[in-house]
């Protein structure tokens, strides 16, 4: 039986994972155990994996049902699986600075969960590097679980209970503006504030930028928590910040953690990472909000 090793990331969660290829078909055993560790440490860094799309979709499919990329999906109805982050689509292209693809990677600046605005938010996403810059571009990562840990008791009894509308047009227009046919296709949708993990049931809480407000509450009030929260969850030292390198496959669970990607400098640099992105469970929305 192949026993997969894992190493600490930081002391609150993520860990770097070595003794499995994952570009092979993996026994229902590895499966599981890699299951086991999304649920145990919420990030996981399998590194030197030779990956290719068809091996990074069929590996995607292994962890369960792939999630349409919403971009494609709202604008042409057509789905795609893949998001390609950074500023090279293929070989021959490189967006700049001022490209305005570039402007609107920029969104992913910003604390969020992936899906966090669909009806049914990710379970994982599965982020691949081929190309990475030689300064700037890390990926930082922080664990919402920890984040609800550390929460003054009275707090925790606040936000027990609430629930927290993510919107998409909402957190991102401020960037670039979003085509009408994706925003059409992306309504608002209501979350739990607090979520469980079903298997150990570690709680933890969903905020990040596309969390809009508190049903109920006033704009002023939904702000000053969300932000409030946001912040305790992701003071330096909360924070893991990845640093790439080529072969990198690196799978996070949306379900308790934050992240954001960081600056570089893309007039300078490649950077080209390939994502995939696995259906959770959990309905969120509140039908005719
Ligand atoms: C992402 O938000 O999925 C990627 C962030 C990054 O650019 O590293």
């Amino acid at each position: 039986m192949t026993q997969l090793n894992f190493e600490p990331l930081h002391a609150d969660f993520g860990a770097r994972v070595s003794g499995v290829d994952l570009t092979r078909l993996l026994s229902g055993d590895e499966l599981e155990q890699i299951h086991q560790a999304i649920d145990t440490h919420s990030l996981l860094c399998f590194p030197d994996q030779n990956m290719t799309d068809d091996a990074h979709l069929a590996f995607t499919r292994l962890l369960g049902v792939p999630e349409a990329e919403h971009i494609t999906w709202g604008k042409t109805g057509e789905v795609e699986y893949f998001g390609t982050v950074g500023n090279v689509l293929d070989d021959s292209t490189k967006q700049d600075n001022a490209h305005v693809g570039t402007k609107y990677q920029t969104g992913n600046q910003l604390w969020h969960s992936d899906s966090s605005f669909r009806d049914v938010p990710s379970y994982v996403s599965i982020l691949h590097a081929y190309e990475v810059p030689g300064e700037g571009g890390a990926t930082e990562f922080a664990s919402m679980r920890a984040a609800y840990a550390r929460l003054p008791e009275e707090l925790r009894g606040t936000i027990d209970g609430l629930r927290v509308i993510h919107d998409y047009v909402f957190s991102r227009s401020p960037i670039a503006p979003v085509d009408p046919n994706h925003a059409a296709s992306l309504p608002p949708v209501a979350h739990n504030l607090v979520r469980q993990n079903p298997a150990n049931g570690e709680k933890n809480y969903y905020v990040g930028s596309h969390a809009r407000s508190i049903p109920g509450w006033s704009g002023i009030d939904s702000r000053r928590l969300l932000d409030d929260l946001l912040q305790r969850a992701t003071r330096p030292e909360d924070i893991y910040a990845h640093q790439w390198q080529v072969g990198d496959t690196v799978i996070w669970d949306n379900r308790c953690t934050l992240h954001r990607g960081t600056d570089y400098d893309a007039d300078k640099w490649r950077r080209r990472l390939r994502q995939t992105r696995v259906i959770g469970t959990e309905k969120g929305a509140i039908p005719g909000l």
